[in-house]
């Protein structure tokens, strides 16, 4: 990314080509692959990411308020400077397009990545789906266990999630108003997903996800990147169609029982959900 004589980004990923990664992405929705980047590679991509996180830096923008501890958006020039090019690549390499592309041909890589470190005990997130459609990439840059807020992630749900939306939305139900936060009666199975730092993991936003607790004297350093997707409802015919859409009546009657709607922000912390 960065045009410079770097040698490339060193990777431990194993035998899993890009093709069975979407295989799989696309029936679980989710996606570890533990010890993804080797112990160097993390070594110097944290110093990377200590330095966004301190420095004032053009293009480096805090996200406040984050109770639990530090979160920046970095725009995607950030990346062109050689001294932030490990954590570029950690989302630009050939690897991670091929996976981008094929499981969703129409999105949109790469805007920028949010850094998230967190060391005070919190509750990270409730469990919700993002209300616009992603496929996200993540690495931990410190081990990262149930204690300090392992990724959770309901396997398989990222597909009845889609359907939900598509109804909605069709019905004339807007965007920012998705019931994404499952009802109490609803049963959400989370998967923990755990891994040392370097850890790679992939997911469709569509599925329930979220972060658990923090405990006291555990730290949390990741960071993470966004493919936006398009969609049929994004076109500018639909847009225009739906204002007047005699539907709209009947949308509460495919909201399940009990949801709620994050509108853009997870309840736990009041975070965008970027
Ligand atoms: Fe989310």
């Amino acid at each position: 990314m960065s045009g410079s004589a770097l040698p490339p980004l060193a990777t431990g990923r194993g035998a899993q080509s890009a093709k069975e990664v979407v295989r799989e992405l696309k029936q679980k929705g989710a996606l570890c692959l533990p010890s993804f980047f080797d112990a160097q590679s993390v070594k110097e991509m944290r110093a990377e990411a200590d330095a966004l996180l301190t420095e004032q830096i053009e293009g480096v923008n805090s996200l406040d308020p984050h109770p639990s501890g530090r979160m920046v958006w970095v725009t995607p020039q950030v990346f062109n400077e050689r001294r932030f090019a490990r954590l570029g690549e950690a989302f630009t390499s050939a690897f991670c397009r091929e996976i981008a592309a094929s499981y969703e041909p129409r999105c949109k890589f790469f805007r920028g990545a949010m850094i998230t470190h967190d060391y005070k005990p919190c509750k990270i997130t409730d469990i919700h789906f993002d209300a616009s459609p992603a496929l996200k990439f993540m690495v931990y840059l410190t081990d990262v266990d149930k204690d300090s807020a392992a990724f959770r992630y309901c396997l398989g749900s990222h597909r009845q999630n889609r359907k939900l939306r598509n109804r909605y939305l069709l019905m004339g139900g807007q965007l920012k108003d998705i019931p994404n936060i499952p009802g109490p009666a609803e049963q959400i199975a989370l998967t923990d997903l755990e891994g040392p730092a370097g850890t790679l993991i992939l997911f469709d936003t569509d599925g329930f996800h979220s972060a658990g607790s923090l405990k006291q004297g555990r730290e949390r350093l990741l960071i993470r990147a966004t493919t936006f997707r398009r969609d049929w409802y994004h076109s500018r015919v639909f847009q225009n169609a739906k204002i007047r859409n005699p539907l709209r009546i009947f949308v509460p009657l495919v909201v399940p029982k009990g949801r709620q709607a994050t509108r853009g922000y997870t309840r736990a912390t009041t975070h965008p959900d970027l």
